[in-house]
């Protein structure tokens, strides 16, 4: 069954010298099934039983075999496969690769990523079964669990040697269970959730735009904190200077009209709509189709039109199935504005914020805020924007767990 549990986990899927090798592709599979991105990596005996092609083709990733092929260690070296992976999944694992991962060797790539790494590494052995038997094999064995590497026991049975006994690789769906075991289930698992952030620009003329000082970084901290929970996000952004979220889709946009179009598009399949952007209120009636000069008579009028309110057309739309939540950024009232706003818009939950004090709100790297929702008022207490957007994402997990029926019994 898929739960999608290994959503936004990156598993680097080492494969070992041994016949049980041929079952890594199908592992690779499962582990993307379960949401995860797999990247893999050979020893040289491994690549005996079965080629680097078929995991290459699987996993739709180079595979990385050599410690010292300058090439892609260039491209992507140990030290930074080390670095990426969630966990190291090392499967089937030899007597002789335990071994060596037993004395913290570092002698080839394999062995190498395992002693740099600080993710979680887990090794399901595959032998024969006196191999396996063997003193030496069960004291490498205590020897890696000591240093906390998860071994997923083999199974018993029929071997290929012949043989019946311990030492068999252990069923790939249980492999792929174990997997899943080592990690926390996040609170929005396979959820789809689209973030609006940052600031929307309306041009004037070619050269000019009205705009706002939204910095986009609250925007950016929810689409993380969302990707950390397990979510599928995609994070809808006006221009910032911040860098693409890890693990979120990220579509630019600039104008408000180009951010509901980007966000229409984005609705079906959504369960979680959060609008952080700070979105232009008003753009020019006509844009200049060149520089406006500036010896215009004295002064220069321009007429203004309102933008599309983003949020309000996708409330209109949304169903019964999709979350919503606004931002409500204000300099007076803030409760009763947010108040309002929530009940104008439709929303599910609004989150208010002053951004009178400088010390928290648009630029800053601090925040507070009141979270409303039509039943409930939680305060979220000053915090940097990271903090702040997993205490955010925890309550919207919170409130979603009753949302289905809440919301069929509201209509
Ligand atoms: O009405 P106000 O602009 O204060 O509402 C703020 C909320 O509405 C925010 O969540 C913001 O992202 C959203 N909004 C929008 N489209 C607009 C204006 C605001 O989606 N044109």
């Amino acid at each position: 069954m898929i739960s999608n549990q290994l959503t936004n986990k990156r598993v680097l899927l080492g494969v070992t010298g041994g016949i049980a090798a041929y079952k890594s592709a199908e592992i690779c599979r499962r582990l993307q099934d379960e949401g995860a991105e797999v990247r893999t990596a050979m020893t040289a005996a491994a690549q005996e039983f079965i080629t680097p092609l078929t995991l290459q083709a699987l996993s739709k990733n180079p595979v990385h075999l050599d410690l010292l092929d300058p090439e892609t260690e260039s491209a992507m070296g140990h030290i930074e496969l080390a670095r990426w992976a969630d966990l190291i999944l090392i499967a089937p694992a030899s007597a002789n690769f335990i071994s060596r991962l037993a004395q913290g060797r570092g002698d080839d790539l394999l062995t190498a990523i395992c002693l740099a790494a600080d993710c979680k590494v887990a090794i399901a052995p595959a032998m024969n079964r006196s191999m396996w038997e063997k003193e030496v094999t069960q004291k490498n064995l205590a020897q890696t669990k000591s240093v906390g590497i998860s071994v997923f026991a083999p199974g018993e049975g029929e071997q290929a040697c012949g043989e019946t006994g311990v030492g068999r690789l252990l069923d790939v769906p249980d492999i792929i269970l174990l997997a899943c075991e080592l990690f926390e289930t996040g609170v929005l698992s396979g959820k789809k959730v689209v973030v609006t952030a940052g600031p929307t620009r309306e041009a004037i003329d070619p050269i000019r735009y009205i705009s706002n000082h939204s910095s986009g970084k609250q925007g950016y901290a929810i689409a993380e904190a969302a990707a950390e929970a397990g979510a599928n996000v995609v994070l809808i952004s006006g221009p910032t200077n911040l860098p693409k979220p890890d693990r979120a889709q990220l579509i630019k946009v600039e104008s408000a009209g180009q951010m509901l179009d980007a966000v229409l598009d984005q609705v079906p399949g959504t369960d979680v709509f959060i609008s952080v952007a700070a979105v232009a209120d008003f753009k020019t009636k006509l844009t200049a189709p060149n520089k406006i000069k500036k010896n215009v008579n004295g002064n220069l009028t321009i007429e203004l039109s309102r933008t599309p309110d983003i949020l309000s057309e996708v409330t209109k739309i949304k169903g019964n199935h999709l979350f919503t939540v606004g931002f409500a950024a204000e300099t007076e009232n803030l409760l009763e504005n947010a108040n309002s706003k929530l009940k104008e818009k439709k929303l599910d939950m609004i989150v208010a914020n002053d951004v009178s004090d400088s010390e928290i709100g648009f630029n800053s790297d601090l925040n507070e805020a009141t979270v409303l929702t039509p039943k409930t008022s939680i305060n979220l207490p000053k915090a940097n924007k990271t903090q702040l957007a997993r205490n955010l994402i925890e309550i919207i997990s919170e409130q979603l767990a009753g949302f289905g029926t809440d919301a069929r019994a509201r209509s």
